[in-house]
């Protein structure tokens, strides 16, 4: 029997209050469509914040789980099971380079693993030296490298390496002393990391190829070009955050092919939409062969050896054989290009609303981020004290429309990969409506 308290109370008394949640409570969701505990329905264009790719409650990925909830759940990362391995075949497939996949649960997590690897590659390889033809420095002495160079704006999860690796200071307020070697750089400007990376400590550049808790901004080609090359001159490693953008949402398998095809970096991470709304994250590493200081070489992606890291979860078979599922519709449905020219279709939509109210709209394939005017509260005075952004999206709850607040003044949509094109346009409908119901904006 259900408690009689109602959620929302159950929330308060027993949960603790690290979300400032919206008073919405969900109890069903089929494909791109959400049933709150009244019975109302709303379009989600949220999909969990760019986690359930193929909409609530997929056949295909819940037949899969059913049968393998039947054969085995869980083991241990001390024994192999076979799905694990053949999702990891199929994410090295999907960067379409050699190296190798290390699973946990979460985008921090995956995170946490990269921070770990550029640590591990500081520690244990030498530096870079201008005066050496190799651009290695020969000197057992040349200090460890410990600088990871991540961007202003990023985000990178909430463990206390992901705060200090966010380049946001509204994550990291409270929680000193946060762990040392980040440094932040501008996204997007060339010769501010061409600055930053000629510290003789810096080992590491972490980039979201697509910022998205920032509001959806795309790395310019010439950026992720320069720090490829920055990388490769200086013996450090190039590490993409694909944790939102990656796996289909830009429109391409990897969200640095859509941004800037042609750089490889040397180590990615994911997790969101891998496995449809199950939780499950993942890192890529290269087989890049590094020198050791001892003087061996080996693949960086068997760096992290035997006992350097691990998690109880990572790699279930259960949840591989959802992802691999997840995985197999997005190409059995030609999802990628589903997100492409919906992507597209949505962006030319919003844009031709031509509403007062919004100042742009950016997107890359299914990340949309729709910026309001800055001025919003002084012409609204309703919405104060609110943000702007949550003041909208509220509204566009009231109107059965789900979507993101990012920061005080973007609405992302991020809808499942298989979205089709009555829902975007009953989406960019529901936005008008709401939008115009704020009336105009006096000259
Ligand atoms: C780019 C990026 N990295 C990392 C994370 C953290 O992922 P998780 O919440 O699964 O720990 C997020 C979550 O929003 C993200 O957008």
């Amino acid at each position: 029997m259900n408690d009689p308290l109602p959620t929302s109370e159950l929330f308060k008394q027993f949960v603790v209050p690290t979300y400032g949640r919206f008073n919405l409570q969900f109890s069903r969701g089929e494909g791109v469509w959400l049933w709150d505990e009244q019975g109302k329905r709303y379009l989600d264009f949220g999909a969990g914040i760019a986690v359930t790719s193929l909409g609530h409650c997929h056949p295909r990925v819940n037949a899969r789980m059913a049968k393998q909830l039947g054969s085995l759940v869980h083991t241990s990362n001390l024994y192999y099971t076979r799905p694990q391995g053949e999702l990891a075949k199929r994410l090295v497939e999907i960067v379409g380079h050699p190296g190798k996949i290390f699973f946990c649960n979460s985008g921090a997590e995956a995170n946490e693993a990269l921070y770990k690897l550029a640590r591990k590659f500081g520690n244990e390889t030498l530096g870079f030296s201008q005066n050496s033809s190799s651009g290695e420095d020969a000197s057992e002495n040349h200090p460890p490298r410990r600088t990871i160079i991540t961007m202003h704006g990023s985000f990178h999860g909430r463990t206390l390496g992901g705060i200090a690796a966010t380049g946001q200071d509204k994550v990291k307020k409270g929680f000193d002393p946060l762990p040392e070697g980040f440094r932040h750089s501008t996204f997007n400007d060339i010769p501010e990391l061409q600055a930053i990376t000629s510290d003789p400590s810096a080992v590491a550049i972490l980039v979201e190829p697509v910022q998205g808790e920032r509001g959806i901004y795309a790395a310019t080609p010439e950026f992720l070009q320069k720090a490829r090359s920055i990388c490769d001159e200086r013996s450090m490693l190039l590490m993409f955050d694909e944790v939102q953008c990656g796996l289909g949402r830009t429109g391409d398998w990897n969200g640095w092919d859509t941004v800037a095809p042609g750089v490889t970096p040397d180590a990615v991470s994911w997790a969101k939409g891998i496995a449809g709304g199950f939780p499950l994250g993942a890192v890529w590493i290269s087989d890049r062969p590094i020198r050791l200081r001892t003087g061996d070489t080996i693949p960086l992606c068997d760096l992290l050896g035997p006992g350097s890291h691990g998690t109880t979860f990572g790699g279930t078979p259960l949840i591989c054989e959802g992802a691999l599922e997840v995985l197999s519709v997005i190409e059995d449905e030609n999802l990628l290009q589903n997100a492409k020219t919906l992507g597209k279709h949505a962006l030319e939509s919003i844009r031709a609303l031509k509403s007062p109210w919004i100042q742009t709209v950016r997107g890359v394939g299914l990340m949309i981020g729709i910026e309001l005017v800055e001025n919003f509260s002084k012409l609204h005075s309703a919405s104060e004290p609110k943000a702007p952004s949550v003041y909208i999206v509220e509204k566009l709850h009231e109107a059965g429309l789900m979507t993101v607040p990012s920061g005080t003044h973007t609405i992302r949509w991020l809808p499942a990969l298989n979205v089709d094109k009555t829902a975007i346009d009953e989406a960019t409908s529901i936005l008008s409506h709401v939008l115009n119901s704020l009336g105009k904006i006096a000259d």
